[in-house]
């Protein structure tokens, strides 16, 4: 998608792909697959073996038990399904905007209303806010839902053990139920500690969903997971059969190579993130100094705080229209997302630096 959607003199640095060669066991995998013809319907339970393996070595939870995940097609699909679990039509779903656009996109396609508890200036969850918003929620007798993202899309924020605590404590309080998206996890940077939402105290009743697609650039072989907390395995359990006939075989076959063996491939993109977050930084100093950035801890995506270069509410119309660069434009992230763009830095040295070359021209 990132790279056939607009015209061949654009550069895209937009939708959540990454330019990189796959990792060797996707690869392997998913070609044994298909020489051997071994592309019907998926069984088994190996892919939530792999992520239970990989969430106790790489976070240091045995938590994630096998019999309380559900296979899903996809991580979108998978909210859907799990908020329907959870609320029913009418019913509030919290959001942190700006966030992910399809989660407004979602929700309201399922007849859920948005409430909006955005973050605060630093980027991080707003508790207060998030108290009064859940007070909201429930205020007219209905059952809520808070859909975290968590990573952060679009500002990397990876929030803490104390964070999440907290959440989970106010959740319990107001009888709001947590679906945590955590498809950006293994992309947490060498810095930061990434705490699953199901591994914090007073979240048993949470639900999760996770991924390797974000991880090892997969969106294209569908499958995901959806994760219950032992006080949500009834709620899962309810989940229709039929949602299981979605994910495909080699997708499932793809997202289990890389978590069990895929963390070596995994750390060498972690550290070309790095490089590539400080080399951003450095080329938005020198051509773009207006441009504020505050480098993310997670994921490969930057949010650029444009306001000061006064080219309105939706900065990416210009720099396409002028630049020739596409980037993800803020107001669709919701409140808090006027004057911003998404940029995706998961791409080479020489790509990355271009697009700011074109930003910058657009703006000279
Ligand atoms: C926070 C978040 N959730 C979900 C998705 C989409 O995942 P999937 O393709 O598995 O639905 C993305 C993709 O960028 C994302 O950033």
């Amino acid at each position: 998608m990132k790279w056939r959607t607009h015209p061949a003199d654009v550069l895209p640095l937009w939708v959540a792909e990454m330019d990189v060669p796959l990792a060797q066991p996707v690869v392997r995998a998913v070609t044994e697959a298909v020489a051997l013809g071994d592309t019907g319907y998926p069984a088994g339970s190996a892919y939530a073996e792999a992520l239970s393996l990989f969430a106790a070595q790489r976070w240091g939870w045995d938590g994630l038990a096998v019999e309380r995940t559900a296979i899903v097609p996809d991580v979108m699909l998978g909210v859907v399904e799990m908020l329907k679990l959870v609320t029913g039509p009418g019913d509030a779903v919290v959001v942190n905007p700006p966030v992910y656009p399809p989660f407004f996109l979602f929700v309201e396609h399922m007849d859920r209303r948005i409430a909006e508890a955005p973050l605060g200036a630093d980027g991080r969850l707003d508790l207060a806010v998030l108290e009064e918003t859940y007070r909201r929620a429930v205020s007219g007798g209905g059952r809520a839902a808070h859909l975290l993202c968590s990573p952060h899309n679009p500002t990397g924020t990876v929030h803490t053990a104390a964070e999440l605590a907290a959440v989970a404590g106010l959740a319990r309080r107001y009888g709001v139920r947590v679906v945590a998206d955590e498809i950006h996890a293994p992309l947490t940077g060498p810095g930061a500690e990434f705490v699953p939402y199901l591994a914090v105290p007073g979240a048993q009743d949470g639900l999760s969903l996770m991924s390797a697609s974000k991880g090892w650039n997969l969106a294209g072989l569908k499958a995901a997971l959806a994760v219950a907390g032992p006080a949500a395995a009834a709620d899962l359990a309810l989940l229709p059969e039929e949602v299981s006939h979605g994910p495909s075989h080699v997708g499932v076959l793809a997202h289990t190579a890389a978590l069990r063996e895929g963390t070596g491939w995994l750390d060498a993109l972690l550290a070309g993130l790095d490089d590539n977050r400080r080399l951003l930084r450095a080329l938005l100093a020198e051509r773009l100094p207006e441009v504020v950035y505050r480098p993310g801890e997670a994921t490969y995506l930057a949010w650029l705080d444009c306001r000061a270069l006064g080219l309105g509410a939706d900065p990416a119309a210009v720099f396409l229209e002028r630049g020739r660069v596409a980037l993800s434009p803020g107001p669709d992230f919701g409140t808090g997302g006027d004057g911003h763009v998404r940029l995706n830095l998961a791409t080479s040295a020489e790509i990355l630096t271009e697009g700011v070359r074109r930003m910058a021209a657009a703006v000279g």
